[in-house]
């Protein structure tokens, strides 16, 4: 069973969020399908929804506090406001467009673990690595993985290259098979791919065995997009 994630990254309103959540919500239902369905909206768009069991609403960010003085952050106490227990760890764009230091992503998987948060923990290598060829990159995202305990069994680990992040490149079905096979020699979690993922490349990349699911952006923010997809994936094993 494939799980289909959805990060709205700095889209959607609340009010466009809670319709999106609420159609998906809808389709699940009526079409019964049990696969995992995660579904990162912005903070402002947190809610407690009315959803199915296997529809995870979650966080993009968090400061791994319950609360305090964090400018601009948000706590445990606002997810449990909601009954949100699922967060985006090591994103890309936090890792090197907003800095985000791995000293601090690993304080905040550690946090989040330790209160049994579903973790999706992304991680993926930029072009001049990917040039240096695959040792490089399987050296490269091990290096992203250290200090992180591989063994949680609340983890989803999400492969995104960076160069494929946003800009329409996606990796080739190839490429994908052979990092994803490396990667699950060493690592039980589920893996997911992510990067330039769209309704017309999805089926392919899911057909891979080594690929337990895809981790969205643009390609999922037209609801129907993002339905087309589910129905995709609830059709592979
Ligand atoms: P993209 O983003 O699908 O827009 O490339 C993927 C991601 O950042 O998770």
């Amino acid at each position: 069973m494939k799980i289909i994630a959805s990060n709205f990254k700095t889209n959607h309103t609340r009010k466009s969020a809670s319709q999106f959540i609420k159609q998906v919500d809808e389709f699940i239902d009526k079409s019964n399908i049990k696969n995992d369905v995660l579904i990162f909206p912005s903070s402002t768009s947190l809610d407690c929804f009315d959803i199915a069991q296997n529809i995870f609403i979650g966080t993009q960010n968090a400061y791994p506090v319950s609360d305090g003085s964090y400018t601009g952050e948000i706590g445990t106490i606002h997810l449990d406001e909601f009954g949100i227990k699922t967060i985006l760890i090591g994103h890309s764009e936090r890792r090197h467009i907003i800095k985000e230091p791995n000293e601090l992503i690993i304080k905040k998987y550690d946090f989040f673990k330790a209160r049994d948060y579903k973790i999706v923990y992304c991680i993926g290598e930029p072009l001049e690595v990917k040039n240096s060829g695959t040792e490089a990159i399987i050296e490269y995202l091990f290096s992203q993985l250290e200090g992180i305990d591989l063994s949680y069994e609340n983890l989803i680990i999400a492969y995104e290259p960076v160069w494929a992040i946003g800009t329409g490149v996606v990796a080739t079905i190839d490429d994908i098979n052979e990092i994803h096979s490396i990667l699950k020699q060493k690592i039980s979690a589920p893996i997911l791919y992510g990067g330039s993922v769209k309704v017309d490349n999805i089926e392919s990349i899911l057909k891979l065995e080594c690929v337990d699911g895809v981790l969205v952006g643009s390609g999922s923010w037209n609801v129907e997009d993002f339905i087309e997809m589910i129905k995709i994936g609830a059709k592979e094993k």
